[in-house]
């Protein structure tokens, strides 16, 4: 960082405009190198959401969500319905149905294609990501963790104190509750997380809510509208942000026949505010190095609260779900799975990528760094595309 200071100093203190344009290629080297170094340090984006994984792949289901009607949840929550009723709740039964209709995958959007498919001894880990027609590259990943009970995961992903103290998600750099009900457990909070290339840190504001059925969890999160707080240039708000994911008990790959595994099946999209392309190229360097600090973070966990050690505000909150009853849920039967094929993506050498990748990073750092307003962006981008031509597609 020194040196890319020094270089802008030199430039701020270059009286002729050849120089400064010499001045400024140098810096434009000097960024593309630093991001390059970066990501072979390890100083590598790690999406939030490819933390948050989930589980499985065309498994037994919520069906007739479409139909789940008022009458239809459980009796013991009426409070809750009259309350999404009057719409006060960031997270409704819709938000639920739609959740629904992704785990059993009849959303109705494009086919997932495989992009990993990673084994721990105690942990696997499976990501698909698929492009919709308008808005952020998607994503959903499966993960199963051996020796794990549904609620101790639900309450590890909901663990916002947990994720700052054990340092899994390190790059959640502040969260606080804005509020809370007590009945339905529905939440809204606010998190601000650490950005890579040199962007400015990003804020949420995160509406998020547990349904039950069994033991199966339902965990929504998605970004709301909040106007108690303002936007600000820094950090920039996301405003586009989904991220849910379903929790149940699953067989051990031991193979004894037990329940002891747990599978979290998460669904994620954000606009974070960088081109998609982009945005993809960072996900999928970022993913696995994020991915493989959940399981320490989790037998952390397991270890804490089986001490007895106080728990958090939030895992709290997470233990209020509202209940859906079980007739509502059925199994779907496999015909419904097989109408999306997910195959896995084509091998790519990172060889390949990386004229491409030092070119669109180089311009990403420069464009964040010189934030000069949607001129200068266009500008650099267009050049960096015109360039990354030289590479292959992403
Ligand atoms: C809800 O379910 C009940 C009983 O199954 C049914 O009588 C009613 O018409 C349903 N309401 C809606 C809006 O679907
Ligand atoms: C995986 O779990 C088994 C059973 O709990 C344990 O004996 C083993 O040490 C674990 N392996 C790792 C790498 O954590
Ligand atoms: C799956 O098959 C069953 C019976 O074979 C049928 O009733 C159902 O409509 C099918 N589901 C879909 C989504 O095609």
């Amino acid at each position: 960082m020194a040196l890319i200071l020094d270089a802008l100093v030199g430039i701020l203190n270059e009286p002729t405009i050849g120089g400064m344009v010499a001045e400024l290629a140098v810096l434009a080297a000097l960024l593309w190198v630093a991001v390059l170094v970066g990501m072979f340090v390890g100083w590598v984006w790690r999406p939030r959401w490819a933390v948050d994984l989930a589980g499985g792949m065309g498994t037994p289901v919520l069906s007739n969500s479409d139909s789940l009607n008022d009458s239809a949840a459980d009796e013991s929550c009426e409070s809750c319905e009259k309350e999404e009723k009057s719409e006060t709740l960031a997270v409704t039964i819709e938000d639920l149905d739609h959740l629904c209709k992704l785990v059993e995958v009849r959303d109705g959007g494009p086919e997932w294609r495989q992009m990993m498919d990673k084994s721990l001894p105690n942990m696997s880990y499976q990501a698909c990501r698929r492009d919709a027609e308008s808005g952020p590259p998607q994503y959903r990943s499966r993960t199963v963790l051996e020796d794990a009970t549904p609620e101790m995961v639900r309450d590890f992903f909901w663990d916002d104190e947990w994720r700052m103290k054990s340092k899994w998600d390190d790059m959640l750099l502040y969260h606080t509750t804005l509020e809370e009900c007590p009945t339905t457990g529905t939440m809204v909070v606010h998190w601000i997380r650490k950005f890579p290339f040199f962007c400015s840190d990003r804020e949420y504001i995160i509406g998020r809510r547990i349904w039950e059925s069994g033991r199966t969890y339902y965990c929504v999160t998605k970004g709301v509208p909040y106007t108690s707080l303002p936007k600000q240039d820094k950090p920039r708000r996301v405003d586009l942000y989904y991220s849910s994911w379903c929790i149940r008990a699953v067989e051990s790959k031991r193979g004894d026949g037990q329940l002891t595994a747990c599978e979290v099946l998460l669904f994620h999209h954000e606009d974070m505010g960088i081109p998609w392309e982009i945005a993809k190229l960072g996900v999928k360097q970022g993913m696995w190095g994020m991915v493989k600090k959940i399981e320490p973070g989790f037998r952390a966990y397991q270890i804490a609260r089986r001490s007895g050690d106080h728990i958090s505000r939030c895992a709290f909150m997470a233990q209020i779900n509202t209940k859906i009853n079980p007739d509502y849920l059925r199994s779907l039967e496999d015909n419904s799975t097989s109408s999306e094929i997910v195959e896995p993506e084509k091998v790519k050498h990172w060889g390949n990528n990386v004229p491409r990748f030092l070119i669109i990073g180089g311009a990403v750092a420069l464009a964040c760094t010189l934030d000069r307003g949607l001129l200068t962006k266009t500008i650099i981008f267009g050049a960096a595309r015109r360039f990354g031509m030289l590479g292959r597609r992403l």
